[in-house]
């Protein structure tokens, strides 16, 4: 069924859908743009952090070691959160060489539903030196060893529905029109009073972007952390103030779009509420590690030396190549404050 024919069926079934039905069904459904596009890259729709420079990697790398060497030194389950094209953790294991007993102890989940994006990654996998790996589509490790958890660029992509206050709160719903053959915005006041518990914290707001999928997601990562004793960084998109605006975003091509063009065929995003992050964290009395920008994460970890050493002998182009990357990951005016990193724990 082709993606239109199936949000029509499910608007006609109920009237109207939410947003984040109708993202979750452009993104997520067997004909999604997260389960069978290839997203990343120059020639794709939009490129990430360990895609501009293998620096973000190995600082990401040698943090997560100096974490293992200090805490774990056993056997632990590595587990990364929607690899991509699995650039970041080929980044991992390259710099893991330094400690071979890091490397020796890893036990390697992908995390992973994109089919397409699947086979980029046992290709990738295919090339490397590196056996101990499982793919899965959700996060359930049966297996009790201590976690080492990241993530880049994947809470952004739940799905979440969106609300606004004119005196009352209101949610944005999408109907289609038939006659025109478009799909258009309404909103509705909310009148279920369990409903206004979840808006709660947003009483000094104008605007609410809630997702319940990405805050259970997260939750039960922690859970596990709490189990079985680790360590989940992530890395993403996002604010610990609440913005004034909404920040639902479609990209298609490396250019911003209307959520209603390109159905299925794009980049659908919104950025995450790391405080809502942080109070799950700590509901499962996890340690807060650090919560900063990326710049400071990055600027904090090395990668100033880093840039330094990879710009050794090298000529001039190649040289400021490498300078452009870093500026790129770490001026605030580019990723380096967009981007936020949220690190927890539990020993
Ligand atoms: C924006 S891309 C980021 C990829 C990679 N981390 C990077 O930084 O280049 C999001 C990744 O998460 C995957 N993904 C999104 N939602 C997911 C979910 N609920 N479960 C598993 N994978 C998911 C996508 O297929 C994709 O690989």
């Amino acid at each position: 069924m082709k993606i239109e024919d199936l949000i029509i069926s499910q608007i006609s079934k109920k009237g109207r859908i939410n947003v984040g039905e109708f993202i979750e069904l452009c993104q997520f459904s067997n004909v999604g743009y997260y389960i069978n596009h290839d997203p990343i890259g120059q020639k794709n729709d939009f490129i990430t952090s360990p895609e501009i420079s293998q620096m973000f990697g190995e600082i990401i790398g040698a943090y997560l070691i100096n974490f293992w060497e200090k805490n774990i030194q056993r056997e632990f389950n590595l587990v990364e959160l929607g690899p991509g094209k699995g650039t970041l953790i080929e980044d991992i294991i390259r710099t893991a060489k330094i400690n071979k007993d890091f490397l020796n102890s890893i036990k390697l989940f992908l995390i992973e539903k994109n089919e397409y994006l699947i086979e980029k990654q046992k290709e990738k996998f295919s090339k490397l030196n590196f056996k101990n790996v499982t793919w899965l589509k959700d996060f359930d490790i049966e297996d009790k060893k201590p976690l080492i958890v990241f993530s880049n660029e994947f809470f952004d992509c739940f799905p979440i529905r969106q609300f606004f206050k004119k005196n009352q709160w209101y949610e944005k719903f999408i109907k289609y029109n038939s006659s025109q053959k478009i799909f258009h915005f309404d909103a509705e006041e909310i009148n279920d009073p369990e409903f206004f518990g979840n808006l709660a914290k947003y009483n000094h707001a104008k605007i609410a972007e809630i997702s319940n999928s990405r805050r259970n997601y997260f939750d039960k990562v922690c859970r596990s952390i709490k189990n079985n004793k680790g360590i989940f960084l992530t890395i993403d998109y996002g604010y610990k103030t609440l913005p004034e605006n909404f920040s639902l975003q479609t990209i298609h091509k490396h250019k911003k779009t209307h959520l209603f063009e390109n159905i299925g065929n794009q980049d659908v995003t919104a950025h995450v509420d790391f405080d809502e992050l942080i109070t799950v964290a700590n509901e499962n009395n996890l340690k807060l590690e650090l919560f900063s920008n990326q710049r400071e994460f990055l600027l904090g970890n090395g990668i100033k030396e880093r840039k330094k050493q990879l710009q050794k002998n090298k000529d001039q182009i190649v040289s400021k190549k490498i300078e452009l990357d870093y500026e790129r990951l770490v001026e605030n005016s580019q990723m380096g404050d967009i981007f936020k990193v949220l690190i927890t724990s539990c020993l």
